[in-house]
């Protein structure tokens, strides 16, 4: 293995991409931010709009401990899976400083195993392997698995780890799963990996891709005019929980007006909606907003498009 870390190390140190702000602090706070903002999100997205200002806003633990949830949402606004969110707060407003061991780490809402092994390495240099989807994918090439086995794989990625320098090592892995050992059309002969992989021959069978069918929900929405203002509620149930979002309705009121559909896809899901806009004569129970105001909110992607749906209608009229 001595030879194959050399390899590792040596590509990494030409190839790698070292200048990520996370690979260039001991904060454990940012580390863990950055870990989070790339459990379902690249990197390019995360660099370009959401690490730095986060940290800016807030900058530690504790002040985004103190900070209302609100104010955290609508940063992370547009990078989807807002649990995350949530979860980071529930962490910030729960305990003062980061754990350090994987076990602790992982009794965090929204810290899951190989969250835990990352912030375990990356900010407290323990000698563990990481493995999100890249890594995974590499070890089972390595190993010529069609179909990945969780434990298989933690066990083959312990085995495999630089305990001497687990933070470029990790990192590495990363890297060469995210620029060389991809999908399709794997870059094998720049690898460093190419002498040990089994899986050179025919890398795109492992893993067997599953082919997901998502299915189509549909739902109509109300927009609520009142004095050019629009109608948004803060949204309770577990899906968008704590986002502004519009009035879902089985059926419309009739004298609403169709002005289109937008739709969005979520992971387990397309959401379509069929958006109607209904004049009240006089307010209801709801928080108007004006389209300027709306941009200040919280939103979800939907809704951000059915705002848009809004404005692009009344200028054709
Ligand atoms: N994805 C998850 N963690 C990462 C890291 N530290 N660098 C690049 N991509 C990552």
């Amino acid at each position: 293995m001595k030879k194959t870390h050399e390899k590792i190390l040596k590509w990494y140190k030409t190839h790698g991409r070292k200048d990520l702000p996370w690979r260039n602090t001991t904060d454990p706070y940012s580390i863990y931010l950055s870990e989070v903002m790339l459990q379902q999100t690249q990197v390019k997205t995360v660099l370009e709009r959401y690490y730095f200002p986060f940290l800016k806003k807030f900058p530690t633990l504790k002040a985004l401990g103190e900070a209302p949830l609100d104010d955290v949402l609508k940063l992370w606004e547009g990078l989807g899976y807002y649990n995350r969110a949530k979860n980071l707060h529930k962490t910030a407003v729960s305990i003062e400083k980061l754990p350090e061991t994987i076990e602790a780490l992982m009794v965090l809402p929204g810290i899951g195993k190989n969250t835990a092994h990352a912030i375990a390495v990356f900010a407290f240099r323990q000698p563990v392997p990481v493995m999100e989807a890249n890594v995974k994918r590499i070890l089972c090439r390595l190993h010529r698995f069609s179909v990945p086995d969780e434990k298989k794989l933690w066990h083959h990625a312990y085995a495999m780890v630089d305990k001497e320098q687990p933070f470029d090592y990790n990192q590495a892995m990363m890297d060469i799963g995210a620029t060389l050992c991809l999908p399709k059309n794997p870059k094998c002969d720049l690898c460093p990996l190419k002498n040990i992989c089994k899986g050179r021959e025919t890398p795109e069978h492992y893993p067997i891709k599953k082919k997901r069918n998502v299915p189509a929900r549909e739902q109509n929405i109300v927009i609520r005019l009142y004095a050019e203002k629009l109608s948004l509620c803060q949204r309770s149930g577990k899906f968008l929980h704590g986002l502004w979002g519009f009035e879902k309705s089985d059926i419309p009121p009739c004298a609403a007006e169709y002005i289109g559909e937008v739709s969005h896809t979520y992971t387990h899901f397309k959401l379509k909606c069929k958006v109607y806009l209904y004049f009240e004569s006089a307010p209801g129970q709801e928080h108007y907003f004006t389209p300027e105001e709306i941009k200040n909110l919280a939103v979800s992607k939907v809704d951000e498009k059915i705002v848009k749906l809004y404005l692009d209608t009344i200028q054709d009229n």
